[in-house]
């Protein structure tokens, strides 16, 4: 592990002022961007079919394409209802994070600017899921009550390596879904528009952990690790597992079996964590120590 410092071009300040004018460049407002009122056409697919939990079991040869879709529906639903919720974590994280730091620079102002962007998504979300018209089932509740009790120990390094958690895995499927033409236009609409946002969050995230970690002592950075693996394990699995079945009218107990063992679904979330896995193992956040909770998580083979 290096503890040099980036070249000038690559430093936080530099990205950040670079993330700045990019932001003024090309921002968008969903409400307005986005046909909300346009219809939602027939049997088309509400995320691509070998992205669902079920694809491929016993119990997805057995559905016909009206159950399978309506099924695309309820887990497009639940990844948007997730996607909100993340959003606003990320927000309390960042303003925790400011409120210790009380920056006036670019990389803070950049970080509020982030926080306005997240903003426009959980409405943009809240909005899709409106227009979804599922059961809201809130966020599980293993997420739901540890976040709270240790975020403030998230100080810099596990504020952006979970920011990116998510936002990595997430802009892996997104990206998938936006170029995806079976896909029903409004869920492209919004997955092109956050996959094009996110682009900047991953930006900011990876630098400041970069020098984050660079700053960091041994033991800081040890603690640091095991945080990060954690935060992993109890929000990717909630996050791409989704647990819908009672509400399409299938054997709840027999489909959580046959999506957790599902070699397609497996290999979904180990695809989604790919990137993540790298940028962290290469700026050495993750070690062979960890990869217990990686694999856990569902990320590493
Ligand atoms: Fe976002
Ligand atoms: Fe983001």
């Amino acid at each position: 592990m290096t503890h040099q410092a980036p070249p000038s071009s690559r430093t936080p300040d530099a990205v950040a002022r670079r993330l700045l004018t990019a932001t003024a460049a090309r921002s968008y407002d969903p409400g307005t961007e986005i046909d909300w009122d346009a219809p939602l056409p027939a049997d088309t697919w509400f995320w691509p079919p070998e992205r669902l939990t079920l694809y491929g079991t016993p119990l997805w040869e057995r559905m016909n394409h009206r159950q399978r879709v309506e099924l695309s529906r309820h887990e497009a639903a639940h990844l948007a209802e997730l996607g909100h919720w993340f959003e606003l974590a990320i927000i309390r994280m960042f303003s925790r994070y400011l409120m210790s730091q009380g920056g006036l620079d670019a990389r803070a102002f950049y970080a509020l600017t982030e926080m306005a962007d997240e903003t426009r998504h959980i409405t943009m979300f809240g909005r899709l899921l409106n227009r979804l018209d599922r059961p809201y089932h809130g966020v599980p509740a293993r997420v739901r009550y540890p976040f709270p009790l240790v975020d403030p120990l998230f100080q810099g390094i596990t504020t952006f390596a979970s920011a990116l958690v998510i936002e990595e895995v997430l802009d892996r499927l997104q990206r998938e879904v936006a170029q995806d033409e079976r896909v029903q236009p409004l869920l492209r609409a919004v997955c092109r528009l956050h996959v094009s946002e996110e682009a900047r969050h991953v930006s900011f995230a990876r630098a400041e952990l970069r020098e984050a970690v660079r700053l960091a002592s041994r033991g800081h950075l040890a603690r640091h690790r095991v945080l990060t693996a954690l935060v992993a394990y109890y929000t990717v699995p909630p996050l791409l597992r989704p647990d819908r079945y009672g509400d399409v009218g299938l054997p709840v107990k027999e489909a959580r079996r046959q999506a957790l063992h599902n070699p397609h679904h497996r290999e979904t979330m180990r695809w989604s964590g790919e990137k993540l896995l790298a940028f962290l193992t290469e700026v050495d956040l993750i070690r062979p120590a960890q990869h217990h909770l990686w694999r856990r998580a569902g990320l590493m083979a």
